[in-house]
């Protein structure tokens, strides 16, 4: 079964982290045969799919590695210099899993899986020019609405500043703000349907997580940096300017599962305001109870939303498809009560496509 889960997370990795998928098909191999990683994962062979038990692994692995602590085994990560050999890898994994073992099974079963990726804010930004727009044109207002954004399973809280990121969708077209120290290039196909040379505008943000990181300490960043695939380079660069641009003006994640977290700020309809409960790559991770209390706090604080106090719930989740995962970017505004699909893109946000068509 936890065999499965590894293969399952390599094949979903493979295309795009060669280093992350060998690992997990070796881990997978040696767990097969009652190999040191059997004792690594002890105590995780009943962990939930949704859980992403190997990418724990990985990560655990990564994290020494980043610390200095496997001097052998980071001549194959890109991170901090290496370059991998794929066939000579699992030779140097292997002493490494023997020393550390404990310290290894204690992190995989202390940490869920903590990928706070700022890719995924290109998304949000132009999901929320098209909700702060709609939700204009519902109240008659000629000005896009403010934005008020709660994020569940916020993390660290760098998708809580997409206002404040430079977009290159083109050579000569920058969306956001251009001054901005950090610049992504969301690679987008299409538009959204909005006008993005409209300011966004956020004037407030928070998040809550049931396991929030801490961007100001070591630690938290070292777990942050330890959950990026070691050989996607530009996934490191983006995580580390997200980091100094988030560190600027960090943005408060407070501990707790969404459901009292949400009920709390969406008591009272603010005025003046769009509120958006945002969640991306998150729902996998919460229990059936959470998600069920969640829908329906929602609901009530839907039906108490007015054009001048409107509510948007806009989520970029994966779906199972024949082929694999499907990313999508998903808007409800109320009281409008519209449904769209706005587009889909990759895992962390990057690429996307832009298709504005309506969700049932
Ligand atoms: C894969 S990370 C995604 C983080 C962030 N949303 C992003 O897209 O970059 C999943 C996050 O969900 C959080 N999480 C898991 N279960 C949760 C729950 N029941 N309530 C709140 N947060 C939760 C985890 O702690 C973790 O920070």
């Amino acid at each position: 079964m936890l065999a499965q889960l590894f293969t399952d997370a390599a094949e979903a990795c493979g295309g795009f982290s060669p280093l992350t998928a060998t690992l997990l098909l070796k881990a997978a191999d040696d767990l097969c045969s009652g190999g040191v990683t059997t004792r690594v994962m002890a105590g995780y062979e009943r962990d939930r799919m949704g859980t992403v038990p190997g990418l724990r692994f990985t990560a655990a692995l990564h994290r020494l590695v980043l610390e200095g602590r496997a001097p052998g085994l980071a001549k194959h990560y890109p991170s901090v210099g290496g370059s991998p050999h794929l066939e000579t890898l699992w030779d140097d994994v292997l002493p490494v899993l023997h020393e550390h073992t404990d310290e290894l099974r204690g992190r995989i079963g202390a940490t869920v899986v903590q990928t706070n990726e700022p890719g995924r804010s290109a998304p949000l930004f132009g999901g929320l020019q098209v909700a702060a727009q709609h939700a204009a044109a519902v109240a008659g207002r000629r000005t896009p609405f403010p934005v008020r954004l709660l994020e569940i399973g916020a993390s660290a809280g760098l998708n809580l500043h997409p206002d404040r990121i430079a977009y290159r969708a083109a050579e000569d077209e920058v969306h956001g703000d251009p001054d901005s120290p950090f610049t992504l290039d969301p690679q987008w196909t299409g538009r959204p349907e909005a006008d993005l040379t409209r300011p966004l505008r956020i004037v407030d943000r928070e998040g809550c997580d049931l396991n929030p990181v801490d961007l100001s300490t070591e630690d938290g960043r070292l777990t942050l940096s330890s959950f990026v695939w070691a050989d996607q380079l530009d996934r490191w660069d983006r995580l580390q300017s997200a980091l100094e641009l988030a560190a600027l003006d960090p943005a408060p994640v407070q501990r707790a599962t969404g459901p009292n977290w949400l009920a709390e700020r969406l008591a009272t309809p603010v005025p003046d305001v769009l509120t958006v409960v945002w969640h991306s790559v998150v729902w996998q991770y919460v229990s059936p109870a959470d998600r069920a209390e969640g829908r329906a706090i929602l609901a009530a604080a839907a039906a108490r939303a007015t054009p001048e106090a409107p509510l948007a719930l806009l989520v970029y989740e994966p779906r199972r498809t024949h082929t694999g995962y499907e990313f999508r970017l998903l808007l409800k505004t109320w009281p409008a009560g519209a449904s769209l699909r706005l587009g889909s893109g990759g895992g962390h946000g990057i690429p996307f496509t832009w298709e504005q068509q309506s969700w049932d």
